[in-house]
């Protein structure tokens, strides 16, 4: 690829309930990574308010560029790209972005890229990893998408397994409401998991039998609520923290296996995992454990880049731009974007 000596990226995201803006350096130097998280605003709620991260994610993105701007040292006119999240997410909260996005690109005349948010958590890969190139396999577990991911080249993905029902981090967010633990639930079952039994409890791995890559986390949390309640009809009660760690578990299990599966069919040897749930510190360090007795290189983005945040936007901008990808003014939220797809 003809790579230019130094090119800057100025990225935005604005999907879900975080406000971001980054400067990102030839796809892999983050110079800045501010993020604004709206979380206290919506644990009040027990999960996201679209129009209330709408109406933030307004009062917020003005601020929230200037200072990743700032913090980068670099004015906006030496921005080579302007890339902004389009798609998937809350239609309301992607406009303010892309919206923002656009203007800036209208005003100052500097080129505008669209990108898919699940493209970007798979390239926040590429930021700590700087030996990373496709292809790779790589599990993307959010709290909107569970997907393993040939990725092939840059920008050149094959989803080869999805799940059927709720999203791996869904599932955390559902059982941790609960428990009791408030939103978002995945940070918090990891924390409490690590004072629970593991084995306490078994919960069910649902097999999909139509595709071996597939997921289904749907029964696994009901699971945890029938306990819950044969535990609540019976007058027991609950141990919290070995709920949480049996669910866990159970989750880990399932995506381990289904990864290490695809990654050994499909014969490559190197494997990343992105987005929230990649976060979960017993999910790293199982994924660890099994790639390194299968000498499989594993890689994974810092937690910090895992969770939505507009240095990922940048690197997979940052790839885009080279390959000459250009989003025109008429560039929209578009909600259910598929990967692969502009
Ligand atoms: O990637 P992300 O920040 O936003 C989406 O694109 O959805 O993912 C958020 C999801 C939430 O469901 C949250 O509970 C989960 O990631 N999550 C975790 C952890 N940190 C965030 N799940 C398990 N363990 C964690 N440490
Ligand atoms: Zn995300």
């Amino acid at each position: 690829m003809d790579e230019k000596k130094e090119l800057l990226i100025l990225a935005i995201e604005s999907s879900c309930d975080e406000t971001a803006a980054a400067v990102v350096r030839n796809g892999r130097d983050v110079l800045s990574n501010v993020i604004f998280s709206q979380i206290d605003l919506h644990t009040v709620y027990g999960g996201v308010v679209p129009e209330i991260a709408s109406r933030k994610h307004i009062e917020k993105i003005n601020q929230v560029v200037e200072e990743a701007l700032s913090r980068a040292g670099v004015a906006l006119r030496r921005m080579d790209a302007i890339a902004v999240t389009y798609g998937p997410g809350l239609v309301g909260a992607l406009l303010v972005g892309v919206s923002f996005a656009k203007a800036l690109s209208f005003a100052t005349g500097i080129p505008l890229i669209g990108v898919h948010h699940i493209e970007g958590h798979i390239s926040a890969n590429y930021i700590e990893n700087k030996d990373l190139e496709p292809p790779f396999v790589c599990l993307v577990a959010s709290g909107g998408h569970s997907h393993l991911v040939v990725v092939k080249d840059y920008g050149e993905y094959e989803i080869i397994g999805r799940t059927r029902d709720d999203a791996a981090g869904e599932a955390f967010d559902k059982v941790a409401r609960a428990i009791g633990l408030g939103y978002p639930g995945g940070p918090k079952i990891d924390k409490l998991s690590r004072e629970g039994n593991p084995e306490a409890i078994h919960f069910p791995r649902a097999k999909v039998s139509e595709n071996e890559y597939d997921f289904s986390f749907s029964g696994l949390k009901s699971a945890v609520l029938n306990y819950l309640n044969s535990c609540q009809m019976k007058g027991e009660p609950v141990n919290a923290a070995d709920v949480a760690a049996s669910f866990q578990k159970a989750v880990i299990e399932v995506l381990v296996e289904h990864s290490l599966h695809a990654v050994q069919a499909y014969g490559f040897h190197k494997f990343a995992i992105a987005g929230g749930v990649a976060s979960n510190t017993s999910l790293r360090a199982a994924f660890e454990a099994v790639c390194r007795k299968r000498q499989i290189q594993f890689y994974h983005p810092s937690p910090v880049l895992c969770t939505d945040n507009a240095a990922m936007i940048g690197a997979a901008g940052y790839y885009e731009y080279l390959k000459g990808v250009r989003s025109g003014y008429d560039l929209n939220a578009v909600p259910n974007l598929k990967l692969g797809e502009r």
